[in-house]
């Protein structure tokens, strides 16, 4: 059985006149990666949004773990347990990335910021830090400025920097941007393995990826949900064939 985590019911966005979602529903569940996917424009970013709270639906419905969450502010969405990484790096370059982690996992226990902050919640934050930066695959990078890190460990980080938010729902926009092949493959396995105790929705280019690791595929045209279901039904869709002509992924 599988734990319907986030749900997204009919969501649309516009911009003045332009509909960047229209009646997208999306279901994200435990265990699973869920793929979106879609021509440049063609909306995942605005829907990752739209779930992270960053940008409020024009209209639709949004429920966590049963609970409705339309109207939480992204911060808010964070603490309950909804994570995102951004289309560009978003990392304190300046920092260690043992820094970066604390950072995140102290703005998940909100105590932390406080002025007298007790000596427990910080040894909680760096258990937890160091706990993601396994996780993530960057033992022994600790000490690192984060800046200095090659650009697929950069992306690493803000992965493992999600981690210490705590979150089961990781919003992930094109994580494998910019990176090499043998970065992605990496990467891939990273997320292959976050998979099995959270769930995931993954925006990414790169088809080999998405159909080496997607559970679940929904594409996007115009705002629009043009497609959704296993990767084998959706490499076969003639009218996603069609969205994407030319991309070999989809010659069968
Ligand atoms: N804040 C905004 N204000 C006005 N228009 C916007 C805004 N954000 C996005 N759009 C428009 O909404 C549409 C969808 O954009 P979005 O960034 O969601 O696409 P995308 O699928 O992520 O594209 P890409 O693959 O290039 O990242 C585009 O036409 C874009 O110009
Ligand atoms: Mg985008």
């Amino acid at each position: 059985m599988t734990e319907a985590l986030l749900v997204a019911e009919r969501l649309s966005r516009r911009f003045g006149g332009l509909s960047a979602n229209e009646d997208v529903s999306i279901t994200l569940e435990r265990g699973r990666l869920h793929a979106l996917l879609g021509p440049n424009g063609a909306g995942k970013s605005t829907c990752i949004n739209l779930l992270s709270g960053d940008l409020a639906p024009s209209s639709g419905r949004i429920t966590y773990k049963g609970r409705d969450i339309t109207h939480l502010s992204a911060p808010q969405r964070s603490r309950v347990g909804i994570g995102r990484s951004y289309q560009r790096t978003n990392i304190f370059g300046g920092f260690t990335v043992l820094e970066n982690c604390r950072l995140a996992a102290q703005s998940r226990r909100q105590r932390a910021w406080r002025l007298f902050t007790d000596a427990c919640a910080l040894v909680d934050t760096l258990d937890k830090a160091r706990e993601v930066i396994a996780e993530a695959g960057l033992e022994g990078r600790e000490d690192r400025i984060a800046g200095t890190l090659s650009h697929g460990e950069q992306r690493q980080l803000e992965i493992a920097m999600v981690l210490a938010t705590d979150a089961d729902v990781l919003l992930l926009d094109e994580p494998l941007a910019g990176m090499g092949s043998e970065e992605a493959t990496r990467m891939v396995a990273l997320l292959d393995r976050l998979r099995r105790t959270r769930a995931i929705l993954l925006v990414e280019h790169d088809m080999d990826a998405v159909f080496a690791v997607a559970d679940t595929i929904t594409v996007l045209v115009n705002g629009q949900l043009l497609a959704s279901g296993p990767p084998a039904q959706i490499r076969a869709n003639v009218e996603v064939q069609q969205a994407y002509l030319g991309d070999e992924a989809f010659h069968v």
